[in-house]
């Protein structure tokens, strides 16, 4: 699409859809952490609950069978949106990202002689996949990365090993806005691996199309994509994929059946099986309306906006200088729009060149309106590396906290203040425009003058 023609359909969109950003003075940029519902969603949802009544799932009456035959529609749109093929595919609903990796995690058959292999850029919910994995014995296996946080060239995966092996990777950091290749899927296949993508960060502003590249099992989080519902994810798996699970409990809504006399039980066979208690039917009866605005708005449309704006983005956070001609803002990751999406992780430096403790920019930003995150995005592998933590010094930091004392600050008076230990994010999405990112650089303008009221006493966290 033509740049201005892009540029006012997505104006138009802001000014019908997500008016209530400009009615609030607020400027938006942690998509990453939450996508922002369409009024239009919203009308659909009150039209949906107003003109059903849908019982709990899961019985015969004709109120559960109403609730039962949206949840199934709405696997079947889910599988659609995503290019799945329902014969290969099917869908998990769970209640976030992190609870679709943790069915793989809790339930892949680790053990001796298998290995679990995942790049360091990871959020904590694959990272987490981990703990699964060394209990039974497997090896883990981090990939390193680069300085733009990217898999190090000559990056060898390693044969999968005797037992069945899982090899996981996010498509888009949640810390850095790296693309990882999706060639990865069928490289690590080809070797023997089963393959988990963590799709949460990019399919908000990018299309996934299964029928093209094709993961064992896909984690998305729909709060992400389109801001409503919170608490519905899913984990869309190939068939073949989740019989190979081992699941370790039963619970309501999973068995075909259970015996408590002849302690036996059977689990259903599919996604059934994997679906723990009553469902969250309602919010699942919203997730159609979300897949539905995105697809009309278009993801090709929203990528080359979202690919668009973050070329401003890299440029707004490189113009603010010091006085003295230094720059403002270390930016973690690529440079380039190249292979990554609209999410930057950075830290202002001060005058002097020392880092400004994140919080102390979060808590400004705040103050003119802007809504950025700080910390280190649940991705310590990413941070680690953007900070080049020495492994040494932080394992004695870490160490020397017990637990329930743990802080940011005091990590960062252990390390001596020489090495970041948090950082600022921007994220991008549907309803971002060229104001937003005028706002933010006039504020990082403000801050290098010396213009914004800081609170230097505070460290970071
Ligand atoms: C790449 C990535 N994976 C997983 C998650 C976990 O998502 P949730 O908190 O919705 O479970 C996030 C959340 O930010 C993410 O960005």
């Amino acid at each position: 699409m033509e740049a201005d023609a892009l540029r006012e359909r997505f104006d138009a969109l802001r000014s019908s859809e997500f008016r209530r950003l400009d009615e609030g003075g607020h400027v938006y940029l942690d998509y990453t952490g939450s996508g922002l519902y369409g009024e239009s969603q919203l009308r659909s949802e009150q039209e949906l609950l107003r003109h059903h009544v849908l019982g709990n799932p899961h019985s015969e009456n004709p109120t559960s069978s109403e609730a039962t035959r949206i949840v199934q529609r709405t696997r079947h749109d889910v599988l659609d949106f995503f290019g799945a093929d329902p014969s290969d595919y099917t869908v998990v609903f769970t209640a976030n990202a992190s609870g679709a990796l943790k069915l793989v995690g809790e339930a892949f058959p680790f053990g001796p002689g298998s290995r679990f292999v995942l790049p360091r850029d990871n959020h904590n919910s694959v990272n987490g996949i981990r703990v699964f994995a060394e209990a039974r014995g497997a090896e883990v296996v981090y990939l390193p990365l680069d300085d733009e946080l990217r898999l190090a060239a000559g990056t060898v995966i390693p044969p999968s090993g005797s037992e069945p092996g899982l090899f996981a990777f996010p498509a888009q950091s949640n810390f850095s806005g790296v693309q990882h290749p999706l060639d990865l899927v069928e490289k690590a296949r080809s070797l023997g691996y089963v393959v988990a993508l963590d799709a949460a960060a990019f399919v908000p502003t990018n299309p996934l199309d299964l029928s093209a590249v094709s993961p064992d099992f896909v984690c998305v989080s729909f709060y992400k994509m389109f801001g409503l519902p919170t608490g519905v994810g899913a984990l869309i798996a190939r068939r073949q994929a989740l019989a190979g699970l081992q699941r370790p409990w039963f619970a309501g809504g999973t068995v075909e059946y259970v015996s408590v006399q002849n302690r036996i039980h059977q689990l259903q066979p599919g996604a059934a099986g994997f679906e723990d208690g009553t469902p969250n039917f309602l919010g699942i009866a919203a997730v159609s309306a979300g897949l539905g605005f995105l697809r009309e708005v278009g993801m090709e449309r929203i990528h080359e906006r979202v690919a668009g704006l973050t070329e401003r983005l890299l440029d707004v956070l490189s113009t603010p200088r010091h006085p003295d001609g230094n720059p403002l803002v270390t930016v973690y990751g690529p440079p380039t729009t190249d292979a990554r999406g609209g999410t930057v992780a950075f830290n202002l430096v001060d005058a002097e060149g020392g880092v400004v403790p994140y919080g102390v920019v979060e808590r400004a930003a705040s103050t003119a309106g802007i809504s950025l995150r700080g910390g280190c995005f649940c991705n310590p592998g990413a941070s680690e590396a953007a900070f080049h933590l020495p492994a040494a010094d932080a394992l004695r930091c870490f160490q020397s906290m017990r637990q329930g004392s743990f802080t940011l600050k005091k990590v960062a008076e252990c390390l001596g203040h020489e090495y970041a230990v948090g950082a600022m994010r921007a994220s991008l999405g549907i309803a971002t425009n060229e104001a937003d990112l005028d706002r933010l650089e006039e504020f990082l303008v403000r801050f290098a003058a010396g213009e914004v009221p800081v609170e230097r006493a505070a460290a970071a966290g």
